[in-house]
């Protein structure tokens, strides 16, 4: 046990509710920060049931200033904070601007301004290949220019790591990293936490697991006339609980000092692109399901194809995506049918 005590915003939310497991079991106190606008209160009692620890839980919201300034009162000694709440949906961001202008940067900058006043010394930041837009040169590594992303929530994700490189700058001591995942997919194998979609899901996968649960009538594959070896777009798609182990890997980074630079970012992906089609075929191997779908429009704002050079964090963090496709396409599965009790 190392003990070291680290704070969670939007801990029990998707990716964060992983990484508070992977934490735990690395031995770290977690204290989660969330005010569950896009999750459940009972994702702490899952987090428990995995570990047989439980997380301490403040529902705060990070725009919340003064709430969030009792929470370090109370949480002496917080090591690090890793940064999760935010909203997320692409498109509602393009409708709604300034409601995620204000959300997103309101709260790191909460976030941060009482990291530097009960110094705490570190943050570590959940950050999205879609700073890259579609990069002229795949696979992408760190040094591809970023971009201004087409939606509002991809900009809130820019200027978030400019905020925070700049503030490490202007604090002595104080260290960012940004993680820049690529297309988290998949769920605990335990199958007690998984993604919790609201409403229609946006996302390739969770559509996927909810037509193959009879949810939905058929998963519209948007666009299959891309430049692309089956003509549909392609992500590099990266298992969730993976993920979560690179956010243990560089709050190991933050304690071991073995930063190279005030602000660091990386990559995280597996390195391999699929398909929108591969990810259907591969779901329908993983699982034995067959999976209605049809051929319909691109999708405005989609870019054409993404994947990561991970090689990067492999060097430096020590860590590499391990978990295959189809195991990954086979949690997600087991994850939907416990959800809807489906045998
Ligand atoms: N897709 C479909 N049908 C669907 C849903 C998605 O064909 O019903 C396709 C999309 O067109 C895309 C692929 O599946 O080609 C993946 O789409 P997702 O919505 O799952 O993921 P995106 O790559 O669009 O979005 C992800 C993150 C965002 C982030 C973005 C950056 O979810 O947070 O990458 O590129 F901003």
């Amino acid at each position: 046990m190392n003990g070291k005590k680290i704070l969670v915003t939007g801990g029990t939310g998707y990716i964060g509710s992983h990484t508070v497991v992977e934490l735990q079991q690395a031995g770290y106190e977690v204290v989660i920060v969330d005010n569950l606008s896009n999750s459940e209160a009972d994702v702490v009692d899952r987090i428990t049931e995995i570990t047989g620890n439980s997380p301490k839980f403040y529902k705060i919201d990070l725009t919340d200033s003064d709430a969030l300034r009792e929470v370090f009162v109370k949480e002496k000694d917080i090591f690090s904070a890793i940064h999760f709440a935010a909203f997320k949906a692409v498109g509602e961001s393009v409708e709604k601007p300034l409601m995620y202008y204000r959300n997103n940067l309101n709260s790191l900058i909460n976030l941060l301004d009482l990291s530097g006043e009960f110094k705490v010394k570190n943050v570590v930041f959940s950050s999205s290949c879609t700073v890259y837009g579609q990069p002229e040169k795949l696979p992408v590594t760190e040094q591809t220019p970023v971009i201004r992303p087409e939606s509002p929530y991809g900009n809130t994700k820019r200027i978030s790591e400019e905020v925070i490189q700049e503030f490490t700058i202007a604090h002595s001591g104080f260290n960012g990293i940004a993680l820049r995942y690529f297309n988290p997919i998949g769920a605990h194998p335990s199958a007690l936490i998984g993604e919790l979609p609201r409403g229609v899901p946006n996302n390739l996968v969770p559509f996927v697991t909810q037509t193959a649960a009879g949810l939905r009538d058929q998963l519209k594959i948007f666009g299959d006339d891309y430049n692309t070896p089956d003509g549909t777009c392609i992500r590099d798609y990266i298992n969730v609980v993976d993920l979560a182990k690179a956010h243990v890997a560089a709050i190991s980074r933050q304690v071991n000092g073995k930063m190279r630079n005030s602000f660091e970012v990386f990559n995280l992906g597996t390195g391999q692109g699929a398909s929108v089609l591969d990810i259907v075929k591969g779901f329908e191997k993983a699982t034995g399901k067959k999976l209605n779908y049809t051929m319909a429009e691109r999708r405005l704002g989609d870019v054409e194809q993404i994947y990561a050079n991970a090689s990067y964090a492999e060097k430096e963090l020590n860590w590499k995506a391990e978990k295959t496709l189809e195991e990954t396409l086979k949690s997600a599965w087991e994850w939907e049918k416990k959800l809807r009790n489906i045998e």
